[in-house]
Order: C-alpha cells, then structure tokens, then sequence
C-alpha cells in the first residue's frame, strides 16, 4: 500500500491514476499545452498542418517532422531558447492519404522530409513558451541533409560508396531515438533502427555483419529503396555503413554541417548521456536497443577545457570505446568492468576478423561479443544523477532473456522480461574513466496485482497505484528528481492489467520511491525530455498517439489525425515541476 504521506521530500504532486483516456493528465494544480505538432510550420509562410496527406515532399520539409522523440534546450536568454528535437520514424497511415501502400518517388521525398532533427527557437510570452516561426536558427535536418564523418572510421574502405568514394560525406539520418547534450553547447543526436530503412526488391544474400545490424535484403516496408538506389542494399551494401552513428549539431547555427563520430562506435543508439569526469574527460554512456545488446562508454583523448568551446568541439573525434560486463550472480546487486574496444587488445586482431580500428568501431556489436560483454535487456537510456556518482540505464524489456546466449542473472534476472528493469551503477571512487563499478536495480517494473511471491510482481517500490511496464526514457532535474517515461504494451489486460496507457513517473533515486506524474492518450509512447532553464516548464515528447489505427484524435480532438506531440507542462503558481 502507498504511503499517506510522502515519505520523499523530492516528490511534491500528487500521484495520477492510470488512464485509458485519449488526452494527457497531469497532476493537480499542473496544465499541460501543446507547443508543436508534427506538420506544424516551423518557418515564416510555411504551409499550415493538413489533414489530408496530400501535402509534398517541400511542405514537410518546412514543418515539424513526425514522430517526436529526445530534444534539448539551449537558452539564449532569458526569455528565448533553440531547441533540437529528434524525428524518428513516420506513421504513413498518417503521413499519406494513401496510406503508404505503394510510394511514388516523392512520397518517398516527402517520407525522407518527415524524420531527422527540427530545429526551432520558442520564445516566452506571459510565461508560457512558444514556437518563433522567424527564429534565424530554425533548421531541418533530414534524411537528405549532407554530413561529415570524424574519427577512425572516416573514409575506410567500408564506408566508401558510388556516391561518396572517399568516404567521408555521408547524406543524412534518420530513426533518431534520444540524444544528448553537451557543456560545448551542441546537439547529439542518435541513430537508432537504421536497418528499417534499407532492403532489396531483387534477391541476394548480406553479410553476416549485415545481419546482425538486422539489415536483409528483402523488400523494406519505408520502400525507400524502390525510388532511391542508395537504400538498396545489394546495389550499394556499404551504404548502411554510413548510419548506426552518434551525430553532432550545432543548433546555434543554421548552416552548420552534423558530424557523425565514428570514434563513438556505430550500434542501434538510444541517446548519449555525457558527463565531464573529474579529470576533464568526457565520458559518454551509450546504449545499444536490442534484445541481448550491451551497454557502452566512451572516454574522450582530450580534456575539456572550460572557456575553449572551439577546441571542446573536436573532443568526441577521439577516445576509447569501452563495453559492459557484469558479474552474473543472483543478489541482483554485484561488480562489474567495462572492457576496452581496442584494435590489437582483448582479441580484436586479425586473427579474430578485426582489422583495424575502423571495423571494431562499424562493427561494435561483433567487437562487444569478442571481447564477452553482457547481453543486456535492451538498453535504452542512460541519465547520470546530478551528484556525478550514480548512474541509471533502462533495460525495457526482452522476450528473448532466457534463451541462447542470453542467460537469466546478473542485472537481467527474469526469463522472458516483459515488464523491464532500471540498472543503477556506481563508479570506483566517482571516476567515471575507471574500469570497475558496483551495480545494483533500482526498480524491478511489474505487476503486484496479477504476480505474487516473484520477480514479475516488482521490485518492492512497485504498488498497484505507481505500476507500468517498459521505463524507456530517464532523466534528471536539477535537484535530482529522476523522470521516468514508458514505452510498453498498453493493452491495460493480463499481465498489464491496471497500467493503462504509456505514462511519465519521477523516482527519488535514493529512496526508491515512484509516483506516476503523466499518462498519455492511446497508443503513444511517452518520450523526449528537456527543461526551460528555470525547471518551471517541462517539455514532455507524446510520440505515435493512434499508431496502428488505435482510435486516438489527440491533439486536435474532433474526428482529426492523431499528430506526435511535445507537451509542456506547468504548474499554475508557476513554480518548478515536481518541488
Ligand atoms: Fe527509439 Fe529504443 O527507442
Ligand atoms: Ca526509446
Ligand atoms: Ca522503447
Ligand atoms: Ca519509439
């Protein structure tokens, strides 16, 4: 049973129940206001939203993309701010009158147009913030945006195509999950299930390196390849090299060109949590969203040097690329190393099919598995806690745990996870450059009311008043609140009885306590989390509201499109969230 009183003097709101309401529901005394949805004009003239699906490839190039997912704000002033916001994918249900059964070429533009990064300045008017339509740095960045590779695996053989056979100006990106943000003051963003992107009509045979990217060479359901030869990966097989990357984007200018950081490693990215250790690296967390996947970090060569932004801006093109191992006992709680991603160490040699450092940093999930890192429960993202010594990765689900090579125990206790779990670790001394760290769960997500007695009823900070499933997105506040956003089944039947639709949690990482704060309408995910400097509006992603044909009309209402959505919500005495 909860607590009548709150027993955290972290979490001051009151809990919302679960939903399966097609709106977005905040806590007593909070509101919560659209700032953009997808198809929303982010330039001065561009077309407004329209319903149909007819609008072109141009029109939505000067919208807001589909499918919102992790953004930052960067203040400007006081009153002013840019912020760069992931498009992952895009709904054709939604996007095409059609439906997207068969595209023409410029539906396929138009798709191309639909993901990427938007980048818009918003403004503070009476305290409410809003989209400037003139902002100088308004920008979209799409499949189609022209690119550089840094670091070790610029320009190898591998990443050499027909249309760019030195291999250093990749063409675009898409499938960005989250992201991260850096002291230097750029964007990362992170490319997430790339592979869906790709595949053949003809008839031929990958790569085993293909294959465990989840490239294959049949017909893809985005069709891109039918109209655009570089996605047919049988014509053109190294160009799927070319994404799996972390990207670097300078928000602040609209004419910048993204930087894909090979020295980063190339996997299924989640988002880039970066911290400045003690001795000036950074270090960057990074985990890779596959069932059996593992968990990264990434130390810098270089320091930061505070006041040097010029030179700071060259700190992610060179570092070591380190892979989690964890003890595998039963305690739920243990030690563990990150290992070291080397060419010539730990058994990346020729010998072992790794050539040099370029193919241990293209092929990563090949390298992790050399070297016998974990299989996780598919890590999505990783938050380091304001005090600099805990760190929290969602592990969200896997059905697969349980089966070959991906044993039960360690920080993925449960055979065929369904519900997921957050990892919380501790590095040797609060240096997050050392090899060996202290692990244990924070929260075991489930069902008390259908599971008694075992893993699948929950950690014991799981109630049937703040239960869900699938912790995706995380983040801190400045005083450390950790918000927790879900992307699981919403079914609100069996063994999800009673968790409603997608939700937002906040967690005192200390004591354990969990409290729901948002949920969302039917059938979105919740993702994507920023803050105006002040704390007092959060920005809130609702991505995919209807995905499938779920009865959804939000925002709009009436008999409209469902339309991926970033919330903000406030409070009514203007105050900071959560406090
Ligand atoms: Fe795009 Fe793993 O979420
Ligand atoms: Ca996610
Ligand atoms: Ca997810
Ligand atoms: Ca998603």
């Amino acid at each position: 049973a909860v607590a009548a009183t709150p027993k955290s003097s972290l979490l001051n709101f009151e809990a919302v129940p679960a939903s399966t309401a097609d709106t977005v529901v905040v806590p007593k005394g909070y509101r919560a206001t659209p700032l953009i949805s997808w198809g929303d004009p982010i330039f001065v003239g561009a077309p407004e939203f329209d319903q149909s699906g007819k609008q072109d490839a141009h029109a939505q190039a000067h919208q807001f993309g589909d499918n919102t997912d992790g953004m930052s704000f960067f203040p400007l002033s006081e009153n002013r701010g840019v912020m760069a916001i992931n498009n992952e994918y895009t709904n054709y249900e939604y996007l095409f009158a059609h439906k997207g059964d068969q595209l023409t070429a410029d539906d396929v533009r138009k798709a191309q147009a639909a993901v990427g990064v938007t980048i818009v300045e918003v403004i503070r008017k009476d305290g409410q913030w809003q989209v400037d339509r003139s902002g100088q740095r308004n920008r979209r960045i799409t499949a189609n945006t022209p690119m550089m590779f840094t670091g070790p695996a610029a320009g190898h053989a591998l990443m050499r195509t027909q249309a760019d056979p030195a291999g250093i100006k990749p063409v675009g990106t898409f499938n960005n999950c989250s992201n991260g943000q850096t002291p230097w003051g750029t964007y990362l963003t992170c490319e997430e299930n790339f592979d869906d992107f790709f595949g053949s009509n003809q008839s031929g045979e990958v790569t085993a390196d293909q294959k465990r990217y989840g490239i294959s060479a049949s017909p893809s359901d985005y069709q891109w390849h039918q109209h655009d030869d570089r996605f047919d990966v049988l014509k053109h097989p190294n160009e799927a090299n070319r994404f799996g990357w972390i990207v670097e984007i300078d928000p602040n200018d609209p004419f910048s060109t993204p930087m894909k950081r090979t020295a980063l490693g190339r996997f299924k990215h989640e988002n880039a949590a970066l911290t400045l250790n003690k001795d000036g690296h950074a270090v960057v967390y990074l985990g890779d969203d596959e069932r059996g996947e593992h968990l990264y970090k990434f130390v810098s060569k270089h320091r930061y040097q505070a006041g040097n932004d010029a030179t700071n801006r060259k700190l992610l093109e060179e570092g070591t690329l380190y892979v989690a191992k964890f003890d595998m006992n039963v305690d739920l709680k243990g030690q563990g190393t990150w290992i070291e991603l080397t060419f010539g160490k730990n058994g990346l040699t020729p010998e072992n099919g790794f050539n040099d450092q370029a193919e241990v940093l293209i092929f990563a999930r090949r390298a992790a598995t050399q070297v016998g890192a974990t299989t996780m429960d598919r890590p999505e993202w990783v938050a380091v806690h304001p005090d600099k010594k805990h760190v929290f990765c969602t592990l969200t689900n896997n059905k697969n745990r349980g089966k070959d090579g991906q044993p039960v125990g360690g920080p993925n206790p449960r055979a065929k996870n369904h519900y997921g779990q957050i990892l919380r670790w501790m590095p040797l001394h609060g240096d997050h450059a050392s090899d060996s760290f202290v692990w244990d769960l924070y929260l075991i997500a489930g069902n008390p009311t259908v599971h008694k007695g075992d893993l699948y009823a929950g950690s014991d900070n799981v109630n049937g008043q703040n239960m869900f499933n699938s912790p995706d997105g995380i983040g801190f506040d400045a005083e450390g609140r950790l918000w927790i956003q879900t992307d699981g089944n919403y079914s609100n039947q069996g063994d999800f009885a009673g968790q409603g639709n997608n939700q937002m949690l906040c967690g005192d990482p200390i004591t354990g306590e969990i409290r729901r704060f948002l949920t969302g309408p039917i059938a979105c995910e919740i993702t994507g989390l920023a803050f105006s400097p002040d704390y007092k509006t959060m920005f809130v992603g609702v991505q995919h509201p209807g995905e499938e044909g779920a009865p959804s009309h939000f925002p709009d209402g009436g008999d409209t499109k469902p339309r991926s959505t970033i919330m903000m919500i406030t409070r009514d005495d203007g105050g900071v969230i959560g406090a």
